[in-house]
């Protein structure tokens, strides 16, 4: 399916999602306290935020990118998560901050919790989401840390992605369903 920029609504500027991240960075900087964090970014989606975010945290702050995928090509995800690249350091006793582009139905969010839980005894995990998309949760799983709640739209941008296009877009945007039937 073509699509193009004009089929795109756009829904959070770049100057609002610029203002929502300092604000969240403010609180996790008063949540940590100055202690060490090890922030796992989730490629490729996350990117753009994490790196953006990890800009206004003031403690000292590892960086670690691990890639998984759920989508394939399409706009429904298959509850399968593939472990694309999930190489890590030794998290034993960190406190770990994972960073997801958007909490969906919960799958991905489950995978991961569960696979840090599984491999390391880390000191705090807390997980943080740029968009939640709570209307759509199957798994019971919440963000710790969030920017944005949105509907059950299709959302590029930022990061996100319509069959690997759009990320590049400084703005969030949805695409309406009817344009993806
Ligand atoms: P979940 O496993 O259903 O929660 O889906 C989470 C993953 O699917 C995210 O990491 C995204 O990569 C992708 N995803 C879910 N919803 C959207 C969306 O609206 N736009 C783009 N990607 C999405
Ligand atoms: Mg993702």
């Amino acid at each position: 399916m073509k699509l193009e920029e004009k089929d795109i609504s756009i829904l959070f500027s770049e100057n609002e999602i610029q203002t929502k991240i300092k604000e969240l960075a403010q609180k996790m900087n008063n949540y940590y306290q100055g202690e060490e964090v090890v922030a796992i970014c989730v490629l490729k989606g996350a990117v753009m935020f994490a790196v953006d975010l990890v800009k206004h945290l003031n403690m000292p702050l590892q960086m670690e990118f691990i890639r998984l995928s759920s989508y394939h090509g399409t706009t429904q995800t298959t509850g399968k998560v593939r472990a694309v690249d999930i190489t890590l350091p030794d998290l034993n006793n960190k406190n770990v901050l994972i960073i997801e582009d958007i909490i969906d139905k919960g799958y991905t969010a489950k995978f991961l919790v569960d696979f840090i839980n599984c491999n390391f005894h880390v000191k705090d995990l807390k997980f943080c989401s740029l968009l939640d998309k709570k209307v759509a949760r199957i798994i019971d799983i919440d963000a710790d840390f969030y920017c944005f709640e949105v509907q059950d739209q299709f959302m590029v941008g930022y990061g996100l992605d319509f069959d690997e296009y759009y990320r590049n877009l400084r703005y969030i945007g949805y695409i309406d369903k009817n344009i993806l039937k």
